[in-house]
């Protein structure tokens, strides 16, 4: 009597079950024959008012009922979906051959880029990149390095000062020198430190207040100029080809000595040459020098027992020079036109 019943409510869920027309009438007949009321839950609580003896046949009923309903239901759903989705491409056709909407797409900055090219250059060599504070302390950025107050080479580096007195803009990052030295003396020291400088300048096609550094910082027993200038070679061998001479001019700076500047002559195809070397075919690359004795010995080491170089360049001024860019300014006015070139 009641497995009649069963019987009876699969025919009539598979025949309702064929007349839903979309996704949402199937979704009601769930409800009415799955959903916490619906007709199977009360089909299978009667389980429990059966006479024993019953039970068995009745449960395994019941159950071969629900997954035929529940599986019918699936293959419906699937079925509605898909002709769902069949009408919608009918109805508004997609055209997949068109081309598609790209999103811009990022680059890195030519400033970056160069920075990351010299980086690997002098990782190759040996190298650790070690970054320092854009802010720095007066002493940093001038005592240590040779310059008591109101010593004149200050004049070499307009100079940004906070409102906090003995705190500066770092000017160079050559103050990371120092920071070097006192974390690893008495060890030797292979680093480069690229950084933010900045300068009180008029802003003018070739001066920008804000511009990177690339300092290099080398100590050890029996560090020469030979060392420096061999360090200095492969490196523009590198970055600006493999027949690249580099000469070099002595020069002063106050924590160097002693001091030097560099030069690398311009390749003779480049129809810029003249211009870029206003005639000399030799193009200045970088300030660089033997670290000066009390420079070594602020930063922790004995001058009688190590000796060290350093060097100062900067990479903006280098792109300047690959490039015939011949506006300094242009590195940070965000000009797309500029930018998107490289
Ligand atoms: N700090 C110097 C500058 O800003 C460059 C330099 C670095 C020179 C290291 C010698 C050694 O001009």
């Amino acid at each position: 009597m009641a497995i009649d019943a069963l019987k009876s409510l699969e025919e009539q869920g598979l025949a309702e079950l064929r007349d839903a027309v979309d996704e949402a009438a199937l979704r009601g007949w769930n409800t009415r024959y799955f959903g916490e009321k619906g007709l199977m839950k009360s089909a299978l609580a009667e389980l429990g008012k059966m006479p024993k003896d019953q039970r068995a046949a009745y449960g395994q009923e019941a159950n071969r009922v629900k997954v035929a309903l529940e599986s019918a239901y699936e293959s419906a759903l699937a079925d509605a979906k898909e002709r769902a989705l069949q009408a919608s491409l009918n109805a508004e056709p997609l055209d997949v051959t068109l081309p598609g909407r790209s999103a811009p797409r990022g680059r890195v900055h030519p400033a970056t880029r160069a920075l990351r090219q010299i980086t690997g250059i002098f990782a190759d060599m040996g190298f650790r990149v070690y970054r320092t504070r854009d802010v720095e302390t007066d002493e940093n950025n001038f005592e240590l390095l040779n310059m008591p107050p109101h010593h004149p080479a200050r004049d070499m580096w307009d100079t940004f000062f906070t409102t906090t007195p003995g705190v500066v803009l770092r000017t160079h990052t050559s103050p990371g020198q120092i920071h070097v030295m006192r974390e690893s003396a008495p060890n030797p020291v292979r680093v480069i430190l690229p950084g933010m400088c900045y300068r009180y300048e008029a802003i003018t096609p070739r001066s920008e207040i804000q511009f990177y550094q690339v300092e290099g910082l080398v100590i050890g027993e029996g560090v020469t100029m030979a060392d420096l200038k061999g360090t200095i070679t492969s490196f523009a061998r590198r970055m600006f080809g493999p027949d690249r001479q580099v000469r070099i001019r002595s020069s002063y700076f106050p924590f160097t000595e002693p001091s030097i500047e560099v030069d690398i002559d311009w390749p003779k195809d480049d129809p810029n040459r003249d211009r870029l070397t206003k005639g000399t075919r030799w193009l200045e690359i970088m300030g660089a020098g033997m670290v000066h004795p009390s420079v070594l010995r602020n930063g922790g080491y004995d001058p009688a027992k190590v000796t060290g170089f350093a060097f100062g360049m900067g990479p903006q001024r280098m792109l300047m020079l690959q490039h015939a860019i011949d506006d300094i300014r242009l590195f940070w006015q965000n000009d797309l036109r500029f930018l998107r070139q490289f």
